[in-house]
């Protein structure tokens, strides 16, 4: 395990200096580290055939959560659940190969090894009517029930305005953390 947890901190770093992101940047962000989930199950499947793979936890929470927002006439769509590290990489990769400077895409994205959404905890969620992971969701009846009604279900949001981590505020990305706590 200790080999494993090390092999694992010695790939993040080789793909961190890959992608010129500097060890003395990750320190001065301060951000959790986290490991791959490897207990995950595909908690959903969307009309492309695009899986949304969770932990066994998380997809009981997100089912029951989105059911009783559905009864209330609220309807929330996972968009983005477990991503790999390899997917992490992808992302940020995409926003280099348009030209944006890593200090703009580290406040959208989270460099390999920092995701939540490697935990398979955290999801973002939409609702129809409403562009993916934009700040308008925040004027959406999805995101007003999920504030009067997500910690019920152990869901909490990650990057509120003005964020520690540097994080712009993302009202979509939420996290379950089975004592409701973040
Ligand atoms: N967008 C969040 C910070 C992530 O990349 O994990
Ligand atoms: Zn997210």
């Amino acid at each position: 395990m200790i080999n494993d947890d090390q092999e694992y901190r010695q790939r993040i770093e080789r793909e961190l200096a890959r992608l010129g992101i500097s060890q003395e940047l990750i320190a001065q962000k301060n951000l959790p580290f986290y490991r791959e989930a490897q207990d995950l199950t595909t908690a959903e499947t969307d009309t492309e055939g695009r899986q949304f793979m969770m932990t066994p936890a998380t997809a009981n929470a997100w089912s029951a959560m989105k059911a009783a927002a559905l009864q209330d006439g609220v309807v929330l769509e996972v968009v983005s659940a477990f991503r790999s590290i390899e997917r992490q990489i992808d992302i940020i990769r995409n926003k280099l190969d348009r030209q944006m400077p890593m200090e703009t895409i580290l406040t959208l994205s989270a460099p390999p090894g920092y995701s939540e959404h490697h935990t398979g905890c955290a999801i973002d969620i939409n609702t129809p009517g409403c562009m993916a992971t934009e700040e308008e969701f925040e004027r959406t009846d999805a995101f007003r029930w999920l504030i009067t009604h997500a910690a019920r279900f152990g869901f909490t949001l990650s990057y509120p305005r003005d964020n520690d981590l540097g994080f712009i505020y993302e009202p979509w990305h939420w996290r379950f953390s089975p004592d409701g706590a973040a």
